[in-house]
This record gives C-alpha cells, sequence and structure tokens, in this order.
C-alpha cells in the first residue's frame, strides 16, 4: 500500500507518522510545496513541537516514511491520498471572517485530477464546512481521464500538545463514504489501516456528510463547555463562590462528567473559533439563524472572557497601566504547543499595549518573532512590546504578573523572589488558576484567579442573607 499525504502540518505530519510506525510495510509520503516546512520535517527540527513527535518521526523516517515538495510525484504513486491542508477562515469576500478558506482543498483536488494516473482513494483530514467532498468528487468527476476516485471523510480529533496519545489511542475514528458498493469497500480499506491499531469497536463508519458535520459538532461542543464554565466564572468573582468548586460539583454528575470544565482567560487553536463560526455560517445558509444565532454566542462569551481579564488587570492597578511594566506569562494557546493561533494571550497583549502598558512576554516554546508577529502584525515593531528569555527576567521590575498559558513551570516559580523584584503593591493575574492563590497572597501579591473568590471578600465575614433576600 502507497499513502501520499498532501498537507505537512499539525494534522498530516502527526497522522502520518503514526500510520507509518503501524505499518511499516507501507510506504507513507508526505507532501507539500512549502519546502522551509518539508525541510524541517526532513533535517530532525520538526516545524511543530509535539510531545513525542520526534522520535516516532525518527523511528519511521527513512524507513517508510518521507518529506517531499514532489506533490505529483506523491499523487502518482498513492493508492490512498490524504488531504490534510489548511482551511483557514476567509479573510476576504462573501463569508469573510466566518467561511472556511477552500482554496487550498480546490487546489489539492485539481492536483490529484491532474497528476493522478491510476484509480485513487481521496480522504478529506483537513476540517471542512461540510459538503466538501461533494466538492472535491465533482472536480475529480469533470477531470477523471477514465479513472475512479473514491472520497471519503476522516476528520482528525487530536488535541495538540497530547497528538501522539490520541493518535496512538483515539476514543474513535471516524469515517464516513458513499453509500454505494464502490464507497463501502474504500471505507473498509481505509478501516483495515486504522485496525492495525485501533480495537475495531472504536472505528466508526458512517456516511459522508454526518462525518464531516460530525467533526463541527464536536469542536462546537467543546468550545461551549469551556465558554459555559467561563460565563459561570464571571458569576463566581461577583459572588465570592469558587468556580473549581463549581466545576467539581457538577463534572460528578456522570451525564455532565468532569473534562473541559477549566475556567481560563479563554480559549484559543485553530479549531474552535473556527469551527463554529462555520457552522453558524452553514446553519444561515440552511435558513437556521436562530441556530447560528445560538452557537455564536459562544464565540461571543469567549472574546469577552479576553477581555475581562484584561479589564480586570487595569481595574486593579487604579486604572491605568500606561507606562506599567506588565509581565505576561505564556504566549501559546496552551501548554506543550508552540502554536499560538487564536491565543488569548493575543489579545491581552494588544488591549495591555493600547493602554500603552509596556508587555514583557516570556513562553517557554514561542518565539520572539511569533510573538511579535502575531500581537503587532507582519513587520510591525512596537518598543513597549518586549520579549523575556526566561519568567524571572519578564517579572522583573513588573507592576504586575498575568499568566495566560499553563505551563507546568509557571506553577514552580520562586514567586518570593519574584516579589521581592517587584514595585509594591505586586499584583498577579492568573487566566488559568496554576497557582496557589492562598500561598502568593501570603507572600504579599495581591492576586486573583479566575472566578475566585476576591482576597477582600475572604477577610471580611461574608453577609448573611434571610430568605427574604434582607441581611
Ligand atoms: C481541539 C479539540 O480538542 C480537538 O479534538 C480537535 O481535533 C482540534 O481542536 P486543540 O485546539 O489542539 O484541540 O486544543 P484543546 O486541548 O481542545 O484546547 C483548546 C483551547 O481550550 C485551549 O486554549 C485550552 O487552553 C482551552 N481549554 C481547554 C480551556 O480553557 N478549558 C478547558 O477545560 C479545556
Amino acid at each position: 500500500m502507497n499513502i501520499a499525504c498532501i498537507g505537512a502540518g499539525s494534522v498530516g505530519g502527526p497522522t502520518m507518522a503514526m500510520i507509518a510506525l503501524k505499518c511499516p510495510d507501507f510506504q507513507v509520503h508526505v507532501v507539500d510545496l512549502d519546502s522551509a516546512r518539508i525541510a524541517a520535517w526532513v533535517d530532525g527540527r520538526l516545524p511543530i513541537f509535539e510531545p513525542g513527535l520526534e522520535e516516532m518521526v525518527r523511528e519511521a523516517r527513512g524507513r517508510n516514511l518521507t518529506f517531499s515538495t514532489d506533490v505529483a510525484g506523491g499523487i502518482k504513486q498513492a493508492d490512498i491520498i490524504f488531504v490534510a491542508v489548511n482551511t483557514p477562515t476567509k479573510s476576504y469576500g462573501v463569508g469573510a471572517g466566518r467561511a472556511a478558506d477552500l482554496r487550498f482543498i480546490e487546489s489539492a483536488a485539481r492536483m490529484i485530477a491532474e497528476h493522478a494516473d491510476s484509480n485513487k482513494i481521496i480522504v478529506e483530514k483537513s476540517t471542512i464546512p461540510g459538503k466538501t467532498a461533494d466538492t472535491i468528487s465533482t472536480i475529480l468527476a469533470a477531470n477523471t481521464k477514465g479513472l475512479r476516485f473514491q472520497v471519503l471523510s476522516n476528520p482528525e480529533f487530536l488535541a495538540e500538545g497530547t497528538a501522539v496519545n490520541d493518535l496512538m489511542n483515539p476514543d474513535r475514528v471516524l469515517i464516513g463514504g458513499e453509500r454505494t458498493p464502490e464507497g463501502e469497500k474504500a471505507v473498509e480499506t481505509l478501516v483495515s489501516i486504522y485496525a492495525r491499531w485501533v480495537p475495531r469497536e472504536r472505528i466508526i463508519t458512517t456516511d459522508l456528510w454526518s462525518s464531516e458535520l460530525s467533526k463541527l459538532v464536536a469542536n462546537a461542543f467543546l468550545a461551549q463547555r469551556i465558554s459555559s464554565i467561563n460565563s459561570i466564572s464571571a458569576l463566581c468573582e461577583a459572588t465570592a463562590a469558587d468556580v473549581d468548586e463549581v466545576a467539581d460539583a457538577i463534572g460528578k454528575d456522570s451525564r455532565i462528567g468532569p473534562k473541559f470544565l477549566k475556567a481560563s482567560v479563554g480559549c484559543g487553536g485553530s479549531c474552535f473559533q473556527k469551527d463554529i463560526l462555520n457552522l453558524t455560517y452553514l446553519c444561515e445558509g440552511f435558513g437556521l439563524p436562530e441556530v447560528a444565532a445560538y452557537w455564536t454566542q459562544v464565540v461571543t462569551m469567549n472574546d469577552w472572557q479576553k477581555h475581562r481579564f484584561t479589564s480586570h488587570i487595569i481595574e486593579q492597578l487604579f486604572n491605568t497601566v500606561s507606562g506599567k511594566k506588565i509581565a505576561v506569562l505564556g504566549f501559546a494557546f496552551k501548554k506543550d504547543t508552540n502554536d499560538t493561533r487564536e491565543s488569548a494571550a493575543i489579545n491581552v497583549c494588544q488591549d495591555l499595549l493600547a493602554e500603552h502598558a509596556q508587555v514583557c512576554v516570556y513562553d517557554p516554546k514561542v518565539s520572539a518573532e511569533a510573538i511579535g508577529f502575531e500581537t503587532l502584525g507582519p513587520g510591525v515593531d512596537n518598543p513597549r512590546l518586549t520579549i523575556a528569555k526566561d519568567a524571572y527576567e519578564a517579572c522583573r521590575g513588573a507592576h504586575a504578573i498575568a499568566i495566560v498559558t499553563e505551563w507546568d513551570e509557571f506553577k514552580t516559580l520562586d514567586y518570593a523572589r519574584i516579589f521581592a523584584e517587584m514595585p509594591k503593591p505586586a499584583f498577579l493575574f492568573d487566566g488559568r488558576n496554576i497557582v496557589d492563590l492562598a500561598a502568593v497572597r501570603k507572600i504579599g501579591f495581591q492576586a486573583s484567579g479566575i472566578g475566585k473568590p476576591p482576597e477582600s471578600t475572604l477577610a471580611q465575614e461574608k453577609p448573611l442573607l434571610c430568605f427574604d433576600g434582607k441581611r
């Protein structure tokens, strides 16, 4: 079996490495037009940071896993072609800011049509707005040269930072295909690949459209949980309840479950916002504005949460951060990744810079270039944005610390040492609830967490309310 994957990004690269590892008798070729990205996969400094990935790639690369810019060659040799190209949110024309930009999918389909010289199975791996399989099929059908193509949907549910484990032990593998004999046969071929390491009962097969839609809905539900708990975090702060206690109590209900209930400064990443915007765009297209409005609120709440965090910082710092140094700890959208797409840190830094703060960022994995690019835009410089080489340097002389990414190293910093090097009062805003607030308050910090009771309400006796609502 010869497998090609068009797109060497955070889905294509790790997924193909896993297939190559588990199917040593297959040849797996990852192709991408971006020569810098391919060079990085080839020479060992992988373009994405993912725990365990380097070891996996090292084992298969050169044996049955190759990376190259020869897209035409990859297509020609392959029996199965995975399409794992970018589907960013459209930034122009109809649907700008919401619809998925499908030009990379279309150009992949056209390249397959142009270069294929035998029958192929095409597998959609990219997250797509639905009915995209139809688009690929139509383009291929119009250019068949007598060849037969079967298009399958096989959405990827891996999360960044845990990609290797998610690929090794997926909750489920979803494969959608046409309900025709040829379609069923193609589905079975793909099932047999995953069945090399995934228990058969975890491999679900369905029709194309249900498969495509399931991916958008899974991400929408996950993001909805975060926005739900984040909305409650605001209520907790107002009423001196503790959001982690609330999350723990509700999560013990097996119908709700404990995962994805961690209140935060707001969720980021390349998928959640994009997929919800996509879903709402679809709903509107199908004449369902109420459904679209329902899901739009998930994104609205997430945006509000990011800005609420910075507003709180400014308010606490006596309503002005102008000229004050603020240390921003973490820039990646979550720990264990160098990905910054839609990271809450971007909004936090932008809001603080707009208020003329001196923003000093430290992230263990994100480069200074990426921080500057995301915050200021390409080629723009702002002397009020600086990058530190470690957390201590970032915090030295800062009026406040804002923890934006939950990197483990921020849990064990020497906060007493940091406190000693800050002007007083020294503030700490924990956007991830990872530090022990009681301990840092004992050191002397004015510290607050997301959805945590403010210090003042802890010191005072809580007012007792009679059941008629009066004190
Ligand atoms: C997500 C989905 O989890 C994955 O199944 C899909 O394939 C791609 O999108 P990813 O974007 O890599 O994966 O990250 P995820 O772990 O889901 O986190 C997304 C964001 O939500 C991060 O910013 C994270 O910090 C935040 N988050 C997550 C919370 O704020 N609270 C939580 O309880 C969980």
